[in-house]
């Protein structure tokens, strides 16, 4: 299964403390994940979807051949992984495995995979460690850095969880290879949107050659891999339990989910991010805070990846009352992350919603 090593970079994670942990990346590592199990484990139970069955055993052939008692769980693919059900039955098998304070669990899929491997992780004996081997560009660049975990109720999505980071993820580049093309235009959404809220690098590098960032070995989607874990790691070492700074990540990310779930969840989210970012850009030029130049840049670096930068026009009254339900409002206040440029996120409370549909109508498709 190891191919071949290319030189592996780390990102540090943290602000010195012991929880601090490290994302590798690079081609060809999973014989880098002993670096990332702390020495004390002796179990180690690796969760994956029905999908990644071959993956998932290779990481624990890997784990065996190290000299750990690895275990694997097979869990649905998609969305269906992150239900009570599916935790609850993850709870029985590290029962079995009888794994003990000082093992460990490792996830291996997309972000679906990784929420709830870290969340069946923060709950078991009230916390062990988790090593994250995240499959989709999503997952590397958003859902496994940073301790977010989680699982759906009935009523929403990622509605139970809890913050409890990674004792380590691993960024196998290979794993891309054989992601299908949507899913890494999808993952394009949000390293672009790291790129406006951080690292505008980001932005012309993908305006440069959109068709080889979206090559699962071009040196330029690496770069943006690892320019975009650079900007999560930097903002959730400062804020690592979403108290201010972390809300900058959810930049698109309201308007998005109103249409995830308009749209029963049949979007992409780096799709629905990316129709999100756009609608920001307009609301904070309505707000006279942003100029033309960014905002049409919006639409030309996200159109430039594939992205969609218009929705359809006709729902503005589910998309509102989604909006209004959005856990990151406060209160009665429905909350934006806005840019007042390049680079420079900041926080709009309460507009209007006059102003709400001008920007949805700038947004729209007939
Ligand atoms: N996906 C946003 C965050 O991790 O805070």
């Amino acid at each position: 299964m190891v191919s071949h090593m290319s030189d592996p970079t780390r990102i540090r994670v943290g602000e010195g403390g012991e929880s601090d942990y490290d994302v590798v990346i690079g081609s060809g590592l999973l014989g880098n994940i002993a670096g990332l199990v702390d020495p004390g484990v002796q179990r180690v139970l690796v969760i994956h979807p029905q999908a990644l069955r071959t993956t998932g055993e290779a990481v624990r052939d890997e784990l065996r051949t190290l000299g750990f008692s690895a275990f694997i769980a097979e869990v649905p693919d998609g969305e269906a992984a992150k239900s009570a059900e599916v935790a609850a039955s993850l709870w029985t098998v590290l029962g079995q495995c009888a794994l003990t304070r000082s093992d460990a669990i490792v996830g291996v899929g997309g972000g679906t995979v990784t929420d709830l491997a870290g969340f069946v992780a923060a709950t078991w004996l009230r916390g062990v460690a988790v090593i994250q081997v995240p499959t989709t560009l999503l997952a590397m660049v958003d859902a496994a850095v940073g301790g977010k975990t989680g699982i759906n109720t009935a009523e929403g999505k990622n509605l139970v969880g809890a913050f409890h980071s990674p004792a380590g993820v691993l960024c196998d580049l290979a794993m891309l290879a054989t992601l299908p093309a949507n899913e890494v235009v999808s993952g394009m959404g949000e390293v672009i949107k790291c790129g406006f809220i951080a690292d505008p690098v980001i932005l012309e590098i993908v305006q440069a050659d959109p068709q080889s960032v979206t090559r699962w070995d071009s040196p330029a989607l690496r770069e943006l891999i690892e320019r975009s874990i650079r900007v999560k790691a930097t903002v959730v070492s400062q804020d690592p339990r979403e108290s201010s700074l972390r809300e900058i990540l959810n930049y698109g990310h309201t308007f998005a989910h109103a249409i995830e779930q308009v749209e029963g969840y049949s979007w992409r989210h780096g799709e629905a991010v990316s129709v999100g970012m756009v609608y920001a850009a307009e609301l904070a030029r309505l707000a006279g805070i942003l100029g033309d130049t960014v905002v049409d840049q919006h639409r030309s670096v996200l159109a430039a990846a594939g992205l969609p930068t218009s929705y359809r026009g006709d729902r503005w009254p589910q998309l509102y009352a989604a909006m209004r339900r959005d856990k990151k409002s406060r209160g009665s206040l429905l909350r934006f992350v806005v840019l007042g440029a390049l680079a420079e996120p900041s926080r709009l409370e309460g507009p209007a919603e006059s102003m709400l549909m001008a920007a949805y109508d700038r947004v729209s498709h007939r």
